[in-house]
Parts: C-alpha cells; structure tokens; sequence
C-alpha cells in the first residue's frame, strides 16, 4: 500500500541515489581500484583535500563549549566575524563586510532552498542562465516549489551586457504565461562554464534587476578558484569560444573576450544600480575550500526582512559546530590560507592545461573562454551516435536521444560526466569536465572516452 504523501511519491521519483552512488561508491583508483569509476562530474577540488585535512589534524582543538548548541543556528559569531573579514579582504569589498549580515547554513544547496522559500510563493519564477549547475533546479524547486526559467540566449554572449535583452525576454514570457519572477541567480564564476562575468555586465544585470524591482542572487562559490590560462594551455589562446570544423563562436553563448579576472558584486559601489535589498551574495566552503563534506555555505545580505526571514528556518539546516569550528581555524590562520589558496590556484592551471592538450592532442573542442572552477565545457556534438544499445537508429534530429546514448555508452566503460542535457544546455552535445583531480585521473578518464567516441 502506498503510504506516501502526494509530495512524496513525487520527491521519490526524482532521487538521483540509484544513479549516483554506484558511482560514488566505487571509484577508481590506479593502484587500489583499476576497474571502478573516473569520475569526472563531481565538481570538488580534489586537489587541495590532503592540505585541508593535514591542517585539520594539526590544528583542530576542542572546547566543551564547542559540543553546545552555541550562539545558535545562524552561524557562531566567531566564524561570522571570520567570514566577514575573509570576504573584506579577498572579495575587495568596497565596504567592510559586517558579521551580523551574514548568516550560514549547511551548504549552499540548503541556502538556495532558504531562499526560494523566502523570496517566492509556490509557482513563482527565478531566472537562470544556460548552461547552469544542474542542482539550482532541485534546490530551489524540490521543497520551495520555485519554477526555475532557464534563460537561452541563442548565440548572444551571455557574459556580455547584451544579455540583458535575453533575460528581458524570458521575464516577459515567464510573466505573459502567469509565472510572477522575483529574482536573477547568476552564478559568477559561472558553472558550468567557468567564465567570470565583467564588471559592466554585472552593472547591466543589477540595473535589470532594479528595473524589474527583482532580487540578484550572486553565487560567487568559486570566486577564489581562478586560475591563470596564459599558462593553462599550450595550444594558440582562441578568440572563439570553441574550435572546431561544426562549432562557432554562437555554439554555447560564451565570451568572445580574453578571461577576465573575477569581480565580485562587494568590489564595487553598487547602490546607483540596485537597491541594497535586493542584492545578495552566496559563498561557501565547498569549492575554493575543497571542503564540500564540511557542509558550509552562508549568504550576505543587508535586507533585513531577508535576514530575518531566512533566520527563522535556518534551524533545519544548521551545520555543526565541528564544522564551524574547523571552518573559523582555516579562516583565521590567514598566512596558510594565503598559501593555500595560491597553490590551489596553481594546481587548477596545471590540471586545466593537462586535460585541454589532452583535448586538443585528440581535436576535441571545448569552452576556450574559461579560468576558472573546476570544469571544461566540451564539445562532443560531433560524436554523438546514431544508433541506441538494441542498434535500432536514433532519428539524427533527435539530439537529445543521441546525447543520452553517448551517456549510456560512457557508463558502461565507467566513465562519468555531466550531460549538457542535464544543465539545461540549449544543444545537446556538451559535457561538463572536472579537471581537479589527480592526473592519473584525468588521463584515466579522457582514455576511456576515446574508446566510447572510438577515436
Ligand atoms: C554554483 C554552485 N552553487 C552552489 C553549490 C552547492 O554548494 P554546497 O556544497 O555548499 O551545497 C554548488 C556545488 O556544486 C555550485 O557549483
């Protein structure tokens, strides 16, 4: 007998466990585990996690207090105080970021859920770029019941200010079509793109946002992971985002220009664009920290409506005060963390510049635009097959069907990346590549996937 609530056979149907945990649960290593999974969609910085976890074993101290409810499920005043003063310094943050207007959850994923309650009524629209980090849909949408509206852009350089004119469009069908939006997410480093957006466009955006009186989200996650490409690729820097025979400059709507440095919305004086209530930023330890099992994010805002509001229900996603703890550690010891986040920085550009002359060794084209995250937008369109597992043809117009065959395919040689399809790319062909891993790895991975594109 079904025993389950509507919204929970509903939210059932949607787990992604069955798919996720073989693969997570049998990965490959070169010496322990030849035969398990490459995974190459799990977006951490595999890179740094031996210095996180070696600073964690020789600094990591208790105190009874630390086994406390503590100052409570907003985020000890200690790690607030630290945070505020990280994002002062590496955000350069034209102003001084004030404790009290930060507040943390257990990861970002539980901060978007926060603010889809908050900021939308059930049915209610958030804007999106495409591509876009697959989660934002189950984050603000499994629980919050936010319509997510994933803008295309349909060869406009999303990175530029025309963008604008694309989300323009998608609020007005979204709206002419009864769905109310009330905010822009951008994601700056963009994922899965890895592009930063300048700081004109996130002018553009911000006036968008005013003259829609909407909320801007601004996901900056891996602002500290930027990498310098000048040295990250050996093949001549390109001017079009992709290069090969079937791809141009209009193929995924990235930037045309050189990589830019990233520039967070704090840099800036931002208050003759949009109100100070409507702009908020997500960070966290999940990515620049290689910490994503610490469980961390927080949001900055100066609403204070927000702040209370997200205050109030921030008890069911309260992170521990271990956690806390470690996290305030790292934050406060700030001759490592320089260092750390140097030679993260650094590993980043040597990993990217092994998988893109790998790529390049084999022709394969892929997002040239990009410095920073831990990813690489390839281009696989020209080997998406024609034909499923029971060799019955797949129509060739049907893309999306070729592009799910491919996936099935790199399964069963136990490789995994993330589809185009499954971040809302606006053509099927695309995969998301983790490049920060160790160079076994990568070399183990991209192997495999000359086997399924038989080249
Ligand atoms: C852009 C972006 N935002 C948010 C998250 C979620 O982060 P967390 O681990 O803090 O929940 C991720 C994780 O991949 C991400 O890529």
């Amino acid at each position: 007998m079904d025993t389950l609530s509507d919204r929970g056979r509903a939210t059932a149907a949607t787990s992604m466990r069955s798919i996720l945990s073989p693969i997570l649960a049998d990965r490959y290593n070169p010496s322990s585990n030849p035969d398990g999974w490459v995974d190459m969609g799990t977006a951490e910085n595999y890179n740094m996690t031996s210095d996180i976890s070696g600073f964690a074993n020789k600094h990591m101290t208790t105190v009874a207090q630390t086994f406390t409810y503590g100052s409570g499920p907003w985020g000890s005043e200690r790690l607030r105080i630290a945070m505020a003063r990280h994002m002062t310094k590496y955000f350069r943050s034209v102003n001084p970021i004030v404790p009290d207007d930060i507040l943390f959850a257990n990861g970002l994923t539980s901060i978007c859920e926060l603010l889809g309650w908050n900021l939308c009524q059930p049915g209610e629209g958030i804007l999106f770029p495409t591509p876009v980090y697959q989660a934002f849909a189950t984050d603000f949408g499994a629980k919050a019941e936010v319509k997510c509206i994933f803008t295309p852009f349909h060869g406009v350089d999303q990175f530029s200010p025309a963008c604008v004119e694309k989300y323009e469009q998608a609020l007005e069908k979204a709206e002419s079509e009864g769905v109310k939006v009330r905010a822009l997410l951008l994601c700056n480093p963009h994922n899965p793109l890895g592009q930063c957006y300048s700081r004109e466009t996130i002018i553009a955006l911000m006036r968008f946002c005013q003259r829609r009186n909407i909320h801007l989200i601004s996901d900056e996650i891996y602002a500290l992971s930027v990498y310098d490409v000048a040295s990250s690729s050996s093949s001549p820097s390109s001017s079009s985002t992709a290069e090969t025979a079937t791809a141009g400059p209009d193929d995924n709507n990235t930037s045309s220009q050189p990589p830019l440095p990233f520039c967070s919305v704090l840099s800036f004086d931002t208050t003759p664009y949009i109100p100070t209530d409507l702009l908020h930023v997500l960070y966290g330890f999940s990515k620049d920290f290689a910490c994503g099992g610490l469980r961390l994010g927080c949001i900055y805002t100066r609403s204070e409506a927000l702040m209370a509001a997200v205050g109030a229900i921030t008890q069911f996603a309260w992170s521990g005060a271990l956690n806390q703890t470690f996290a305030y550690l790292m934050l406060e010891d700030e001759e490592w963390l320089d260092s750390f986040i140097q030679k993260s920085q650094k590993t980043l550009a040597e990993r990217s510049r092994l998988a893109r002359d790998v790529l390049d060794g084999k022709g394969i084209a892929y997002s040239k635009g990009s410095n920073a995250g831990f990813f690489i937008w390839v281009d696989l369109r020209p080997f998406l097959p024609l034909g499923n597992e029971k060799d019955e043809e797949i129509e060739p117009s049907d893309a999306w069907a070729r592009e799910r065959e491919l996936v099935r395919r790199m399964g069963q040689k136990k490789i995994y990346l993330n589809d185009g399809g499954s971040m809302n790319a606006e053509e099927a062909g695309w995969f998301r590549l983790i490049f920060s891993q160790e160079s076994e790895v990568i070399q183990e991975g991209l192997k495999r996937l000359w086997e399924v594109l038989g080249i």
